[in-house]
């Protein structure tokens, strides 16, 4: 690290709710920056504006029909001109700044090679407030994650006595900015796949977190052979419970002198 370069970078999260889910820390950091580069909704954004007179929305750099690479591109370019232009530099992503945000981390990759101080702090993301209403502990079962498009093109093993979390459904196969996507044929292709797996009675859930601290999330309780009815958006996540905890490793359970009886009595008393 090279601490004589003047500008520096903290990527920060300001959670998945306008306004109640930044951490301290996050908010002292947005006070005093230089500039603040934001990635978060309309009314976020007015919430960062409260908090730091210098607020740029990078929003307008996505654009409708345009690929979404292209535009992670540019905000990552934004972000380390602004550094290497000697400021203290605060990107703001909504959520949490590191899960499923390409120009957060890129930016902080491109500067730490050039020197420059660099780094991101947690967020809420999507995953915790799933945690919190759902009321779903990834420890009990196990916790499988992935981008719909990706579980779908690349060859994933599944463990179905593991929760699934299934991000982008909104957006399977389609790379580029599109608020007006109607059509979601990918639906029957993540509900096939998924049908190798669990029996078609299966309740898996359709989840959106609330935006708003007061309005309740979307939580819809649904069986699995009806996926391809369901019509998500940008913010729809899919959530498979598992179908049970798997058998015990008996050998395993030997090496560590145990048995199953006795692992329960450790476990839960
Ligand atoms: C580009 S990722 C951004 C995730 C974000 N950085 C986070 O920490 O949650 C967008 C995906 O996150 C999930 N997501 C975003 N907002 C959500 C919300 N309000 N409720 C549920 N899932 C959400 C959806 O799967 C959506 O397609």
């Amino acid at each position: 690290m090279n601490v004589d370069k003047k500008g520096s970078l903290v990527v920060v999260g300001t959670g998945i709710t306008v306004s109640g889910q930044m951490t301290l820390i996050t908010e002292s950091l947005l006070k005093t920056a230089d500039i603040v580069l934001s990635v978060v909704t309309q009314s976020a954004l007015i919430n960062l504006q409260m908090i730091n007179s210098n607020v740029v929305c990078l929003r307008h750099l996505y654009e409708q029909g345009k690929s979404r690479a292209l535009t992670y591109q540019k905000m990552t370019q934004r972000i380390v001109d602004e550094v290497k232009a000697g400021k203290k530099v605060v990107a703001a992503f909504y959520g949490h700044p590191g899960v499923f945000v390409n120009p957060s981390h890129e930016a902080i990759k491109q500067l730490k090679e050039e020197g420059y101080n660099a780094e991101m702090l947690p967020g809420i993301s999507a995953e915790d407030c799933l945690v919190a209403d759902l009321g779903l502990d990834p420890a009990h079962y196990g916790c499988q994650s992935y981008e719909a498009t990706q579980f779908l093109l690349r060859q994933y093993t599944l463990d179905p006595h593991m929760m699934q979390i299934i991000w982008q459904i909104g957006s399977i196969a389609d790379f580029t900015h599109n608020k007006h996507r109607t059509a979601h044929p990918g639906l029957t292709q993540l509900r096939n796949e998924l049908l190798k797996y669990f029996s078609p009675e299966h309740t898996i859930i359709v989840y959106e977190a609330s935006t708003i601290p007061i309005a309740a999330p979307r939580i819809e309780y649904l069986e699995l052979k009806d996926l391809a009815a369901v019509i998500p958006k940008p913010i729809t996540t899919l959530v498979i419970p598992s179908k049970g905890l798997p058998d015990f490793d008996m050998k395993s359970m030997a090496e560590l002198d145990l048995t199953p009886a006795l692992f329960e009595q450790k476990l839960f008393g």
